[in-house]
């Protein structure tokens, strides 16, 4: 082991891998221990870098490229022969590492290298903890004022953290225009194509109660219990946007529950129940003319680990269980009881919608649902889907703007 000292002069601007700025973290030793280097800052804090690690994060001498900030090697090139020959920090902190087998010398920027040390790269980086909620937490869905959303980042940041962190939010004062989903979306990411089109319409009409020129139950005037759209897919759409243009009925609530609170009530109250559903698979499938999108799934996904929740709950699609006869009874009681749950008072809440309501929620997370039209009246709802990965890339954005905002 060998121990550095504070020597070697830095250079005036260190790049990182990325885009971002870091705030400056001197570093207080660099220490090799055979493949690796044992990096200390003064408050404590350690990491400990793979030496090939190292290697691929050179910024301008091989590893990443300065313009793309993208790596550039072919792991198949990741010879054995590359080590550390020496690692030392400079006298302003930063980190100086000469590689073997070719002499490449390449700094770090301790700032980069301190985000690593406290996990600040992982995925759930910048965006807020996911917190599930019931009715008695959160009896109506956060707010935030659809009138300034497009063009005020602390408005539109406040409102993406909370879709993230409760997997609903509401924007009220929105304009009633057919694009302003269309709008939106341009500031967040892709739209998230289906079946039912990039921008879809969900419309009810009380007095043409059981029209037949519709592909979906949503376009009539029944309750629809909770549920979540298309688990007729692989990986069904991440949020789902619903703006209100027109609501002349009364009646026709819209209803909310938070799964992952659900979830959690099941398995500590119902464990038998919860083991059902997170473990037989059930075929869900559309089967609209012309289209056969069918995928097999629990009705509880945990996915891989830190993958978000996919609850594929949606009775109108379920099409057959996918498990042996003798677990089909124990299936459909899991099914009855998280479904009661669900609908209970404890954990669903319901809101009417007004024009120019616009609201988000998990697809995957939340059930949502709507109760029975009670008058007379049109209600013309336009949704589309955005999926996860593009929330939650907008939402670190946003943070990190208006992060460095507040500290100029
Ligand atoms: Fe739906």
């Amino acid at each position: 082991m060998t121990k550095t000292d504070h020597v070697v002069a830095s250079h005036a601007i260190v790049p990182t891998p990325d885009f971002y700025e870091y705030p400056w973290s001197p570093l207080a030793t660099a220490e090799t221990d055979g493949s690796f280097v044992q990096l200390t800052w003064p408050d404590g804090a350690v990491l400990r870098a793979f030496d090939l690690w190292l290697r691929e994060n050179a910024v301008g001498h091989g590893g990443v490229d300065l313009a793309t900030r993208e790596g550039l090697f072919d792991p198949a090139e990741l010879s054995s022969e590359i080590a550390v020959l020496s690692a030392q920090v400079t006298e302003s902190g930063s980190l100086i590492v000469e590689f073997a087998p070719d002499g490449t010398i390449s700094e770090y920027h301790p700032g980069w290298l301190r985000h690593v040390a406290d996990g600040n790269h992982r995925a759930p980086s910048w965006l807020p903890t996911p917190t599930s909620w019931t009715a008695a937490t959160l009896p109506e869905p956060p707010t935030h004022d659809g009138s300034v959303v497009l063009d005020d980042d602390v408005v539109f940041g406040q409102w993406l953290d909370d879709l993230i962190r409760y997997g609903i939010a509401r924007l009220s004062g929105c304009p009633t225009d057919l694009d302003f989903n269309a709008t939106l979306a341009a500031k967040i990411g892709a739209i998230r194509d289906t079946n039912f089109g990039p921008l879809w319409d969900v419309k009810a009409d009380v007095t043409m109660a059981g029209s037949a020129d519709t592909n979906s139950t949503a376009n009539t005037n029944l309750r629809l219990g909770p549920h979540t759209d298309l688990p007729t897919r692989e990986t069904p759409p991440g949020f789902q946007f619903l703006h209100c243009i027109v609501n002349e009925a009364g009646g026709g609530h819209s209803t909310m529950a938070d799964g992952a609170a659900v979830v959690e009530a099941l398995q500590a109250e119902h464990p038998e129940h919860y083991d059902a559903l997170s473990t037989l698979n059930w075929i869900f499938f559309n089967r609209g003319p012309g289209i056969d999108h069918r995928w097999s799934g629990p009705f509880i996904d945990h996915g891989v680990a830190g993958a978000p929740l996919t609850l594929r709950a949606f009775y109108p699609v379920r099409g057959f269980p996918d498990m042996a006869p003798e677990d089909q009874p124990r299936a459909y009681a899991a099914m009855r009881c998280f479904s009661q749950m669900a609908a209970s008072d404890r954990f669903q809440i319901d809101y009417p919608f007004a024009p120019g309501d616009l609201v988000g929620f998990d697809n995957r997370r939340i059930l949502h649902g709507r109760d029975a039209f009670e008058s007379g009246g049109k209600r013309h709802l336009r949704g589309m889907y955005i999926d996860q990965d593009e929330i939650r890339s907008t939402a670190r954005v946003v943070s990190r703007r208006l992060a460095a905002m507040n500290t100029i």
